[in-house]
């Protein structure tokens, strides 16, 4: 591989950012009419996040915005990727709308188009209003019904200033951890429930995706996949067929059905829960959506083997750390081959018109010492990650945009505050920003 000198090796309309989301950042979770989400409720309940922390206070950044945005700023980046709260635009869920919510992301919007900054919505990071998931939530029927109104009206009121769009951000994870093993909010688990919201997020996926093309003339429409290159532990029957299950699972359960290629299958039976829908209800054609662009988010490799207690799937995960491999701090593979591998596999499928990199970083634990964070490993994370990203693009990816997950240290789901993925770190106490060594690395990368 050629070494990285300069962003400018990615061509002049690579487009550079930092990604964050409502849910993690926001905070001022009772402020000015918004309603509660289901991660609101989720962490009150006893065990559920690690720290016993809440997202309620979080960065405060819906009253740090325009501190945080100049940030961004001074940092080089172009591009801002953050998410709309759905209870704050529609406390309720469906229903009435917030004007207060409604007008602060009318202000983070002018705000970053003042500084130049452009703008990419993500419709749906992971904070479903509980009023919504107290009737079913992503299991629902009716889930279609809520998620296009909340999509209206998000057309409606920023189509005119925002052009670039998410729809979803990893489906997998919010169906799996969410309502397949409850380790996420709302906590559900179960296969029913799993299936359900799989579906369903199939579906709305491409209905939003619809919905922001008609609405909002000159969009450009993509959502964003996790994705994880899957080893089996060893050549053994057993261990091969779980790990193609789980490459089943984390990389085509979502993107197949988009390219009208309906759900993957390949003699699983457990797949049955899924046609069973499209069979049924005929719901392929509606599954079917021509993304502008699909985002991946590559976070590690994961090998597996076969394992009979795991209910269900009879599959778990060989540790990084167990096989003395590259770990970050939460235990995830650090492996750049694997993330060029996947940029080309996605692309590869064809149909797919543009890749962007939606999210990508790594969680170290940060020290703070003397106003200095030397996250020297973070730093080589991302060289290693860009290298492979530029080599793929080099070899004709259309590969569009990388954006850095994430802008500040902020609410880490069921992690709490404890891992910490930001380029500035934060002082949960103070909010006092100190810009990490890897922020100043890429303020020099994107300089040149
Ligand atoms: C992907 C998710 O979109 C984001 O919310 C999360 O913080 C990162 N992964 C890191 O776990």
């Amino acid at each position: 591989m050629s070494s990285i000198l300069s962003s400018s090796q990615f061509g002049k309309d690579f487009k550079w950012g930092v990604a964050i989301s409502a849910a993690q950042n926001e905070g001022a979770y009772l402020t000015d009419g918004r309603g509660l989400s289901v991660w609101d409720t989720f962490s009150k309940r006893n065990g559920k996040i690690k720290d016993s922390s809440k997202p309620s206070v979080s960065v405060d950044f819906y009253h740090r915005y325009k501190d945080d945005l100049m940030l961004v700023k001074a940092l080089g980046f172009t591009v801002f990727r953050f998410s709309i709260s759905w209870s704050r635009i529609l406390p309720d869920g469906m229903g009435r709308v917030n004007k207060e919510g409604i007008a602060f992301y009318h202000k983070l919007i002018d705000e970053c188009l003042k500084l130049e900054l452009t703008p990419v919505i993500t419709l749906y990071h992971w904070d479903l209003p509980q009023a919504l998931e107290k009737e079913g939530g992503w299991t629902s029927h009716q889930l279609l019904k809520w998620f296009s109104r909340f999509v209206t009206v998000c057309c409606d009121e920023f189509g005119p200033k925002v052009k670039y769009w998410i729809v979803l951000n990893e489906p997998m994870g919010f169906t799996s951890l969410g309502y397949g093993i409850g380790k996420h909010a709302p906590g559900k688990t179960g296969l029913n429930n799993f299936f359900a919201a799989v579906h369903n997020a199939v579906l709305a996926q491409a209905e939003g995706g619809r919905l922001v093309k008609k609405i909002v003339k000159h969009a450009h429409v993509g959502t964003a996949f996790s994705c994880s290159e899957v080893f089996p532990k060893t050549n053994d029957d057993a261990d091969i067929k779980a790990a193609n299950l789980t490459d089943i699972l984390l990389n085509r359960l979502f993107i197949e059905p988009s390219l009208g290629r309906g759900y993957p299958h390949d003699g699983f039976a457990l797949m049955d829960k899924l046609n069973v829908y499209t069979k049924s209800w005929k719901y392929t054609d509606r599954m079917q959506f021509n993304f502008d662009f699909i985002g991946l988010q590559n976070y590690f490799a994961l090998t597996v083997k076969h394992n009979p207690i795991i209910p269900y799937i009879g599959i778990s995960e060989v540790t990084a750390k167990s096989r003395k491999v590259p770990h970050t701090d939460m235990g995830w593979e650090i492996n750049p081959q694997s993330f060029y591998r996947m940029i080309k596999r996605f692309w590869h499928y064809g149909g797919v018109k543009e890749l962007w990199i939606t999210e990508g970083g790594a969680c170290f634990k940060d020290e703070l010492k003397n106003g200095i964070v030397d996250d020297a490993r973070r730093t080589a994370y991302f060289q290693q990650y860009l290298q492979a990203a530029l080599k793929a693009k080099q070899e004709g990816v259309n590969l569009g945009a990388y954006l850095a997950w994430t802008l500040t240290d902020n609410f880490e789901w069921a992690e709490g505050y404890k891992t910490r993925f930001g380029l500035v770190h934060v002082d949960f106490k103070t909010q006092l920003r100190t810009v990490k060594n890897s922020g100043y690395w890429w303020r020099d990368f994107l300089s040149k």
